[in-house]
């Protein structure tokens, strides 16, 4: 009731019997909500809220009111990234945050996921913790946990923690729901409408991941009352889902950079309320040398699409979507002052950054720190891999092996390991449980490249096992030995030296280094494996996502492979 009360207090300053605390004076105005540029306009701000905005400057002057000349500059709400993966980038919170004050991102809507695979409810708690009391706002969805078998979701929250969970006023619902699980006529499909089920009771939203869903399994996932994707590739795929009820977010950041196939889209005589830009997680690499959700925004300017239809997809429309257009998204009276200024509204460069009435970035100056962020210690100790012996390799016989057709989209096919020509380019590949079972699969890639030595991830998209592919047993022991010393991350090695690594202690997913050192790290272990023959870019996250039910067709478990049609557990002898 108090939160209500304080607004009570903006009537009065739009009446002009109390002074504002600070005067945004005479910028162009984007008006969201109507898609206007308005010339000449003031906005009025007192306790962090907006509580005039228009042509008049006829406020009551106190002497505390700060009034900022924005003349001929435009004022912009403060950007909203609807979808992306703060924890797993592999950088710490205060990192992110750091970097994301001065490109106008004043809101992010992020998911959880990666950390609540290795350590279950702890994994979502204490990062959410991490988020509160930040410069920039954060909310954050709850993860489903979707894995290839039941096995990978074993630290999945009981539905009785998924309520509490959701009960948290920043969690606006549940994060992406692959398609593929929630269609599961087993334990892992019926524990996700359980959780739909209570969710949607709750008033909360439900996040999808509709990847190559043919048009009826479309129609029959949004029927389960899923509102969004993040996932179509081209302009009809969007428009399918747009003409479905979904709510479209384009991706434009490290995993994938859609506006390019999708921009047949905006030439449609369609409405465009329900598309939102969104960036789906931003690697260091990327985040350094171009930016975060600006540079999606730059991208999008660049391309032609109108500037407010751009400032659109990243403002009101996503608000809306998440129901938070009372708070956030536009720049209208009772909203919160989170505000971008920039040059004009082909230049998304921005100058002034406020955040709840306060400067957060000004003159390329971050004007506050982020907060201190602790993560308990059990998170740092989560890689149990016991001294097993190596498991024997085949030398002759027919193998199914993992074949990769992209860097990330493989398929299955079986190998005569006597054959040269079927035998080029194969290496091993282990998955072992890193949870402290000792259980562990070893099969066969086909075509990443790699010449000499082992690298080994515990980077692993949702899964909790190690995964080590290599030439060499030799090698694959040293990198299996080093990422147990390490705590996790990323290891190269040949024979017994260690060529380069990329130490990821928290949850063996996260380096809480400088974001910079980040990049020269995961850098120098992605060039190390191209020097060795490794033929993809970036070449760790193809190795990573071996374990991700999201992307088709073969996968790799520490119980066999799993083909993702039938999501049956392969061996690797045919
Ligand atoms: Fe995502």
């Amino acid at each position: 009731m108090d939160e209500v009360r304080k607004r009570f207090i903006l009537p009065a300053v739009a009446f002009g019997g109390v002074p504002p605390d600070v005067v945004i004076a005479r910028p162009n105005l984007f008006n969201s909500l109507t898609q206007e540029f308005i010339p000449d306009q003031s906005v009025w701000i007192k306790d962090g809220r907006i509580a005039y905005v228009g042509s008049d400057m006829d406020f009551v002057k106190g002497p505390e009111t700060q009034v900022i000349d924005a003349k001929g500059m435009v004022v912009l709400p403060g950007l909203i990234d609807g979808h992306t993966h703060t924890v797993s980038n592999r950088y710490g919170i205060e990192e992110f945050v750091s970097h994301v004050i001065p490109t106008g991102v004043t809101t992010v809507i992020t998911e959880t996921m990666e950390t609540a695979t290795i350590a279950g409810k702890g994994g979502i708690e204490a990062p959410v913790q991490g988020f509160e009391g930040q410069p920039i706002r954060f909310f954050h969805t709850i993860p489903p946990v979707c894995g290839l078998t039941p096995a990978e979701e074993s630290m999945a929250p009981s539905l009785e923690d998924f309520v509490s969970l959701l009960k948290h006023p920043n969690c606006l619902g549940v994060g992406e729901i692959y398609w593929g699980n929630l269609f599961l006529e087993n334990e892992q499909g019926e524990r996700l409408k359980g959780l739909i089920a209570v969710a949607l009771e709750m008033g909360k939203v439900i996040e999808g991941h509709t990847a190559g869903a043919p048009l009826r399994r479309l129609q029959a996932y949004a029927g389960f009352g899923i509102s969004s994707c993040h996932e179509p590739i081209t302009a009809e795929e969007v428009l399918e889902r747009l003409r479905l009820g979904f709510w479209v977010m384009i991706r434009e950041g490290s995993i994938r950079k859609e506006l390019p196939g999708v921009a047949g889209i905006f030439k449609r005589q369609i409405d465009f309320r329900r598309l939102i830009l969104t960036t789906d997680g931003v690697d260091p690499e990327d985040f350094l040398e171009e930016g975060y959700l600006d540079a999606a925004v730059r991208r999008a300017l660049k391309m032609g699409i109108p500037p407010a239809l751009v400032y659109q997809m990243v403002t009101i429309n996503v608000a809306e979507h998440f129901r938070l257009d009372p708070l956030i998204g536009s720049l209208s009276p009772g909203k919160m002052a989170d505000l971008v200024l920039i040059p004009s509204p082909e230049e998304f460069y921005p100058q002034l950054v406020m955040v709840e009435g306060k400067i957060i970035f000004k003159d390329g100056q971050n004007l506050v720190e982020p907060k201190k962020v602790l993560f308990p210690d059990p998170m740092f100790h989560t890689i149990r891999i016991g001294d097993y012996p190596f498991p024997s390799l085949p030398t002759h016989g027919k193998v199914r092996a993992i074949e990769l057709v992209s860097r990330l989209v493989t398929q299955e096919r079986l190998i005569d390991l006597q054959d040269p020509e079927e035998s080029k380019d194969l290496i091993w590949v282990l998955a072992l449980d890193r949870l402290g079972s000792g259980k562990r699969f070893m099969g066969v890639l086909k075509g990443f490249g790699l010449k000499r030595g082992a690298y080994g991830t515990t980077m692993n998209w949702d899964s909790t096992d190690m995964i080590v592919v290599g030439c060499e047993a030799s090698s694959m022991k040293t990198v299996m030995e080093r990422l147990k010393e390490n705590g996790g991350g990323g290891v190269f090695a040949i024979g017994n030296d260690i060529v380069a690594e990329f130490p990821a202690p928290l949850c063996g997913l996260i380096s809480l280094k400088p974001m910079e050192a980040i990049r020269d790290e995961t850098r120098h272990l992605d060039a190390s494996l191209i020097e060795n023959g490794a033929k993809w870019g970036k070449p760790t996250l193809t190795i990573d996502t071996l374990s991700t039910a999201a992307i088709p067709h073969l996968r790799i478990t520490h119980h066999g492979y799993v083909r993702l049609k039938d999501r049956k557990v392969l061996t690797l002898e045919v």
